[in-house]
């Protein structure tokens, strides 16, 4: 038995698809594609700043462009005055040639090359020093202003963590700031976690505010923190979620291949996005005491976030078209226009869960599609000469056998999933982001770039 795990409902995705354009798009673009809804981006976004606002903090919302690489996302960032966290030169000059402020710019990564740290630094941007070789490098590099830091924080929960600077290294960047006087000036501190509990980023970031005002005992500004990203997104039901982790084994995959629960990511979260931020703030740092808000709002410490996947949620999903069906005993193989580097899991040694929903091709009528037509049950392979090359390796319950030029919709694909991974191999071209909008009752699109 194949198992089954649908997106959530989404009226809006709905529309689009019942309303012929991505076929439409199919036709005209010859080939997979991305589409993006930047309305979706504007509602996360408007709440994040509102489970800021409903507990009474100050914050700013920096949305990590690493997510993913179009350029819409980054303009409703500037069109709305949030900001971006950005993580190379190229982030950089997007966001920026974007509209986007330098001082409303976060610098994260590990040792940033030397002409990031210039541009970052000339422009006014926040950088969230690594290392303290980084840290020498920032002294002179704003011209005559000074270079805005913040230190990352080695998080001792993690230790494998490759990132931030532990006690003592913490201490001779604190001793170094001080020295540096005019030339940098300190505003905080800053982590990010891999995972997506709560109570460790509230842990860490009431031990982040306490720094501060150690720190600003020294005479350093420290008036904010950023805990980074991992906001959860919730892209399943609970129960067929619960369904799938307790039944899922080789069977259910082409090749009997094998995935350890514990690498998929967790697709689905009862608290996600904002509502995550609301129970971080909610919580109290060290299991007791009060709240981490109550304790930002004592200490007068800002509260930056660094959002990727959360703020993304439901704002793009990936279209391929089929390009042929096999069968196999008691499955069958769809293989789609487009590679597995276009749905990017397989640096995780997992895959992405949810459904693809089959949007038939009208134009070839409705044999097959009658109700008595029996569930095909099918893996999707992408159509590159490797063998390892699938978008899903589960064997999907399809609604009827997919034909060719049927359109497989993988939902909700902006965060991480659509292009992080992505390839020209056999040059292939790289699937375009079409921007869908609406213009009264009718979707209308333009390309991304
Ligand atoms: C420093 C930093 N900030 C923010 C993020 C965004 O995380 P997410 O997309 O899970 O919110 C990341 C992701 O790797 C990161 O490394």
């Amino acid at each position: 038995m194949a198992l089954t795990l649908p997106a959530h409902p989404d009226p809006l995705a709905d529309r689009i698809h019942d309303s012929g354009l991505l076929h439409e798009l199919a036709h005209g673009l010859r080939g997979p594609f991305h589409y993006l809804l930047p309305e979706r981006f504007d509602a996360n976004l408007a709440a994040f700043r509102a489970a800021l606002a409903d507990a009474g903090v100050e914050g700013r919302v920096h949305y990590a462009k690493k997510a993913n690489k179009a350029s819409v996302y980054v303009e409703r960032c500037a069109a709305a005055g949030a900001g971006v966290d950005v993580a190379s030169l190229g982030e950089l000059r997007d966001a920026l040639g974007h509209g986007v402020r330098g001082e409303d710019l976060v610098v994260t990564g590990p040792a940033k090359s030397p002409e990031l740290l210039l541009v970052a630094a000339r422009q006014g941007a926040l950088i969230a020093v690594d290392a303290l070789d980084e840290l020498e490098r920032l002294p002179g590099l704003g011209g005559d202003r000074p270079v805005r830091v913040l230190l990352r924080r080695y998080p001792q929960d993690q230790p494998r963590s490759r990132f931030g600077l532990d006690d003592a290294q913490l201490h001779e960047a604190l001793r170094r700031c001080a020295a540096a006087g005019d030339a940098v000036r300190m505003e905080g501190f800053s982590f990010h976690l891999s995972g997506y509990a709560i109570q460790p980023r509230a842990d860490l970031a009431g031990e982040l505010v306490e720094l501060c005002l150690k720190a600003r005992a020294s005479g350093l500004r420290a008036d904010r923190i950023s805990i980074g990203g991992g906001f959860p997104v919730d892209y399943v039901a609970a129960d067929a979620w619960d369904t799938f982790l307790a039944g899922q084994g080789p069977g259910h995959y082409h090749g009997e291949k094998a995935f350890a629960a514990g690498d998929f990511y967790p697709y689905h979260s009862p608290v996600a996005g904002a509502d995550a931020l609301r129970a971080i703030l909610a919580a109290s740092p060290g299991g007791s005491g009060p709240s981490l808000a109550e304790r930002l709002r004592r200490a007068g410490v800002l509260l930056l976030l660094e959002p990727g996947r959360a703020l993304l949620d439901r704002a793009g999903s990936s279209v391929f078209p089929v390009q042929g069906v096999k069968d196999r005993a008691g499955y069958g193989i769809v293989t789609v226009d487009g590679t597995s580097l276009s749905l990017s899991e397989q640096w995780f040694n997992s895959e992405y869960l949810p459904d693809p929903v089959l949007l038939r091709d009208r134009s070839q009528g409705t044999a097959g599609d009658e109700p008595t037509d029996r569930p095909y049950p099918a893996c999707v392979g992408g159509a590159s000469c490797l063998d390892s090359d699938l978008l899903t390796w589960r064997k999907i319950a399809f609604p009827a056998r997919p034909r060719v030029g049927d359109l497989l919709v993988y939902p909700n694909t902006a965060g991480y999933q659509m292009d992080s991974n992505e390839s020209p191999f056999h040059e292939l071209p790289l699937p375009p982001k079409v921007v869908v909008d609406h213009h009264g009752d009718r979707p209308r699109w333009h390309l991304d770039r």
